[in-house]
């Protein structure tokens, strides 16, 4: 496989049956990818563990259905740890997150990464849910990390999930 192939190829992460494919983003996707962005992290740019990442210069996995896209997952690889940045499914049917989620975490293997990790907010109750049932560990508590990511992000919301002030980080990982 040429590496061009390598970079588009769709990714082997879908159960028979699905009705979406999981492929690698490219610089086409950009357009998309911002709009996803800032409808549901408020700006192209994402703040974790006191840091601006921007999602858009990252690589990712999009899972796609007849060519619309309806996941998205940016990631960034840092010696042997990979932080998941950003992770939306955008549709209802199931299974999208779960897939995309195995795409980063094959793909992360494969880099020799030992460690797989996120931050969310302590609002983000169905993430919580989601990553704990799929054996990520809460590993931290940041306390009013949020106050801090304000600075750098203004467009976080106060309240967030269920009408919950948004105010810490935590942290969750999942060893590879
Ligand atoms: C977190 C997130 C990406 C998960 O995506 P998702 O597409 O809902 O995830 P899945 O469909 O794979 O899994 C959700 C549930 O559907 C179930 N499911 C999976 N395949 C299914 C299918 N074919 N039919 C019915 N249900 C199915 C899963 O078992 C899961 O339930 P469980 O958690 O009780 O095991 C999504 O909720 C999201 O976009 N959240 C907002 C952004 C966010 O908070 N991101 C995380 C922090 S970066």
């Amino acid at each position: 496989m040429s590496q061009q192939d390598t970079q588009t190829s769709t990714v082997s992460v879908v159960p028979p049956g699905a009705t979406f494919d999981i492929r690698r983003t490219t610089p086409e996707d950009a357009e998309w990818m911002r709009q996803v962005l800032r409808r549901y992290w408020a700006s192209e740019q994402t703040v974790s563990r006191g840091t601006v990442k921007e999602p858009l210069k990252l690589p990712g996995f999009a899972a796609m259905r007849d060519d619309e896209p309806i996941g998205l997952v940016t990631y960034e690889i840092t010696g042997e740890a990979c932080e998941i940045v950003t992770h939306n499914s955008m549709a209802d049917s199931g299974g999208i997150g779960s897939c995309l989620l195995a795409a980063v975490r094959n793909e992360a293997r494969q880099r020799g990464c030992k460690r797989l990790w996120l931050v969310t907010t302590n609002d983000n109750t169905p993430a919580l849910r989601f990553y704990q049932r799929r054996d990520f560990d809460i590993v931290a508590l940041h306390r009013h990390a949020i106050t801090e990511s304000r600075r750098l992000k203004p467009e976080i919301p106060d309240t967030g999930l269920h009408g919950i002030e948004i105010l810490h980080e935590i942290e969750m990982s999942y060893d590879l």
